[in-house]
């Protein structure tokens, strides 16, 4: 695969709305247990870390609608663009706004502090520790000392076949045989072929990071925030984490 493939994959998809059209059901899975472990409360600022092309805004909409206010930032200005247009469609753009920005840059530019920061699958892209710890320190100082971070981030048991049976069950289960057959015979072999054995390439070439539990778990308490609550995500391909600030 080449450097200019791997350098504009998450702009590719984003733009061409393959990472849309391809993503398995088992990912919006995964959003879904995301949105589930934020708190109640009718006018909570999220702030979403990585946003990429705004994918999560669809499972936020109600959210949204009953007063939740939403920012994403992501470095990718086709991602924003793009995130910006989703929310226009889904009738929530006035709730919603976008920054272009770099997480790991220390003038992280918003004064604005978060209830609930999230991140789904975004910081494994930051490939060393210590950008990963820049990214972190900078979510800390823009969040409210009672606020939530939650992450999602690939495991080390990542695997693209499992994500894809899980994808199926998932279809059949809410959609149908028939729905199921159809993902399964014309877009999940796409998936797994263009995006699924991808990441997992990168991931074990180390070019991406892959967690065990314990050393997700030790990165998040290093950057000073307290696990509260962590568990399999992705078909086992992947850790959600709630955590607070530590005390
Ligand atoms: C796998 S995509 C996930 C997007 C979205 N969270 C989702 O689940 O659909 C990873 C995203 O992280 C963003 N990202 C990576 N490094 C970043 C950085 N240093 N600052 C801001 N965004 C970053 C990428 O641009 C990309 O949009």
């Amino acid at each position: 695969m080449s450097k200019i493939y791997s350098k504009n994959y998450w702009s590719i998809g984003f733009k061409s709305h393959l990472y849309d059209r391809l993503s398995p059901e088992s990912y919006f899975e995964s959003m879904r247990q995301l949105v589930a472990a934020i708190p109640d409360g009718k006018t909570l600022r999220l702030l979403d870390a990585g946003c990429g092309s705004g994918l999560l805004l669809r499972f936020l909409t109600e959210r949204i609608r009953e007063g939740m206010v939403y920012t994403g930032v992501d470095l990718l200005k086709t991602g924003v663009e793009q995130a910006l247009i989703r929310a226009q469609e889904l009738g929530v753009a006035s709730q919603v706004s976008f920054i272009h920005s770099d997480l790991t840059t220390s003038a992280f530019p918003t004064n604005e502090k978060f209830d609930v920061i999230v991140g789904h699958f975004s910081l494994y892209t930051l490939a060393s520790d210590k950008k990963r710890q820049e990214a972190l320190a900078n979510l800390k100082t823009v969040m409210k000392p009672d606020g939530l971070l939650i992450l999602a981030n690939p495991s080390v048991d990542y695997d693209a076949d499992l994500i894809i049976d899980d994808s199926i069950r998932l279809v059949r289960d809410r959609h149908g045989f028939f729905a199921s057959l159809i993902k399964q015979a014309l877009i999940y072999p796409f998936t797994k072929a263009i995006g699924l054995r991808f990441i997992q390439k990168q991931l074990r070439a180390g070019i991406w990071k892959a967690y065990t539990q314990k050393e997700f778990s030790l990165e998040i308490e290093r950057a000073g925030f307290e696990v509260r609550h962590i568990e399999d995500v992705y078909a086992g391909s992947a850790f959600l984490v709630v955590a607070c600030l530590s005390s």
